[in-house]
């Protein structure tokens, strides 16, 4: 007895002496000193949690994450990582081993890794998504905990760090609750694993934490043009001096952190030498901050985006936002999508069908595509998963979501091509909802003034070929979308003869609308999942969008076929959603011609 509570008090000793902590979200780590995790990881499918829990259902301290080895030969060790098979991180299991292709749960994934901490450097273990759930041990001990699928979360786990071989351990479950975001139900596959980049970050003691450089509004006619940059140290240090260069703007200036490790200026540039970010011309500045003993390149875009009554203006001037809404999936056969390459080919698709904008739903998808986005020329719709019934009036969840909002604005506040944050999809009108709502909304304004907030809403009523629009929310957000399914959901072939009340002057996107074919079906045109049946929806509802007073742009349901859990009719949806415009084998069905004439007119 007296042995066991000197071991568990060397264990606690040691607990609290190499202990992580969770730190904001480090800006811009594509541009850190950094060493991938990313590859092989050994996994154990843990369907009861028997490496978290013991048979009380009390969390263990010999768990799984303690990646024991027996030591002598009557040792009892139930588990090793080392004989378990690999899946490649950053990427989903579902896709990876057929035993988990419909699988919700405890996964325990492993990797080791050598390292040689250097001195007077920071560490940091940095995930750009885990879906859902995930418990992280260095070494064996806690890192810490995150939720949320789509965001990316680091730890400072300098003290916890060895010289030579180290392991990281990491608990996923990605079950669905009631109180999460998103809810229990969603029409698109839940994919689990560890979905995105593992970095191991070198940084100096004090870094420059994150960073933004925003183009100020001003009339067309300008002739200067102000710059502002906002930047925080991970420590509240004063009296250090950040340097910003741009090069190719003549700029070096500098400014120095106040008590709070906070520093900022205002750069006043000849409007003739700045070239403005637009899909026309995606100009990105090297731009490098430095600061006493950090810095950090990047490529940044400048381009105002506001609007005035029903107008959109891009650089004061008015653009029609020719979409197409996208679902973070790999272009062929199914998986998460995580890398440039998948961006670049659903992009270029997007490209082909005359497309200047994205809607990235219902999430916000990872780094590599929102930048490959910007240096395509490709303005991005990002948004976080309050999507159909939320807990409204749990607090948990508000906090969640919140968190998740924050995390995507932070990743990417500097992307010239992100104009629309969007803080929910399809959300029942209450009045608990719009308490929610409009608390995230002003979060995003406090966080982000120089973007555009908006949301996917409803129609409200739709009687007599009459469709109206009436939502609380119209007095939080800049940009009324809406999405709607005339021809699929309902009044089929009726779209001819519908009329709009959108009684708020603000710009509109119809943020859906759309059915489904499975392609290469074909037949009559009121022959349902025929290409034709698609095609003709198409040509029907884009007259009737055509005619909407304010329509500032539209972004049609859907890219490609996804794989969804929630579309089990078989030999033509076979889980999935069969709503695209190109097949889940990048076959194009006939609609994407109608689409791609329409925004060839609207160019
Ligand atoms: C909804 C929802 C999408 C869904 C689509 C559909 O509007 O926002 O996530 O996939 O409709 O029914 O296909």
């Amino acid at each position: 007895m007296r042995r066991i509570k000197t071991t568990c008090l060397l264990w606690c000793l040691s607990l609290a002496a190499a202990t992580a902590k969770e730190v904001p979200q480090i800006g811009n780590v594509l541009a850190r000193e950094t060493v991938s995790l990313n590859g092989a990881w050994n996994y154990i499918i843990d369907v009861q949690e028997e490496g978290y829990y013991d048979y009380r259902m009390n969390p263990t301290n010999s768990g799984f994450f303690r990646n024991a080895k027996p030591q002598r030969p009557e040792d009892l060790i139930e588990y090793d990582f080392d004989k378990a098979p690999t899946m490649q991180v950053p990427g989903d299991w579902n896709t990876q081993d057929d035993r988990l292709f419909f699988y919700e749960g405890t996964v325990w994934l492993k990797r080791s890794f050598d390292y040689h901490q250097q001195a007077g450097r920071h560490t940091l273990l940095y995930f750009g998504a885990v879906n859902y759930d995930a418990h992280v041990y260095v070494n064996g001990k806690k890192a810490g905990h995150h939720v949320g699928g789509f965001t990316p979360f680091n730890y400072d786990v300098t003290e916890m760090l060895r010289d030579g071989e180290n392991t990281v351990i990491v608990k996923v479950d990605n079950k669905r609750k009631a109180e999460a975001i998103p809810t229990q139900i969603f029409d698109w596959w839940n994919y689990g694993g560890i979905t995105r980049d593992v970095l191991v970050v070198k940084v100096p003691e004090t870094y420059i934490e994150n960073y933004k450089l925003e183009l100020q509004k001003a009339d067309v006619n300008a002739k200067q043009r102000e710059i502002t940059m906002t930047a925080h140290l991970n420590k509240p240090e004063a009296g250090q001096t950040l340097t910003l260069t741009i090069p190719e703007l003549k700029v070096k200036q500098q400014c120095v952190t106040d008590a709070e490790g906070n520093a900022s200026l205002t750069l006043r540039i000849p409007s003739k030498r700045l070239s403005l970010w637009s899909p026309d011309n995606p100009k990105r500045y090297s731009v490098t901050l430095a600061s006493d003993h950090d810095v950090v390149a990047d490529s940044i875009g400048f381009r105002t985006i506001e609007t005035r009554g029903k107008q959109l203006l891009l650089n004061g001037k008015p653009i029609f936002l020719r979409g197409i809404s996208i679902h973070e999936e790999k272009p062929f056969g199914g998986g998460r999508a995580n890398c440039t390459a998948d961006a670049h080919t659903l992009l270029s698709w997007a490209k082909e069908l005359g497309c200047n904008f994205v809607r990235l739903a219902h999430y916000p998808h990872n780094e590599h595509a929102v930048r490959e986005a910007e240096r395509m020329g490709i303005l991005v719709w990002s948004e976080i998963p309050c999507y159909w019934t939320i807990s409204w009036t749990n607090p948990d969840t508000y906090k969640n979501a919140e968190r998740q909002l924050t995390d995507m604005i932070r990743r990417d506040q500097n992307r010239a091509n992100v104009i629309i944050w969007s803080i929910a999809n399809e959300t029942p009108h209450s009045a608990e909802r719009d308490l929610f709502l409009s608390r995230l909304s002003k979060h995003a304004r406090s966080l982000d003034s120089s973007r555009l907030i908006s949301m996917a809403m409803e129609v409200t009523s739709a009687s007599n070929y009459k469709n109206r629009l009436q939502d609380n929310m119209n007095e939080y957000v800049d940009v009324i979308s809406f999405n709607q399914y005339i021809g699929w959901y309902r009044d089929v072939n009726d779209a001819p003869k519908m009329e709009w009340e959108i009684p708020y002057d603000k710009p509109v996107i119809i943020s859906e609308f759309g059915g489904g074919a499975k392609a290469g079906l074909h037949g009559p045109k009121n022959q349902r999942w025929t290409e034709e049946f698609q095609e003709n929806l198409y040509r029907e509802n884009i007259g009737m969008i055509d005619k909407i007073d304010g329509l500032a742009g539209t972004t049609p349901w859907i890219l490609k076929d996804f794989r969804s859990p929630r579309r089990v009719l078989d030999g033509i949806q076979d889980y999935y959603n069969r709503k695209g415009l190109f097949s889940d084998n990048g076959e194009k069905k006939k609609a994407f011609y109608v689409l791609q004439e329409w925004y060839e007119k609207k160019k």
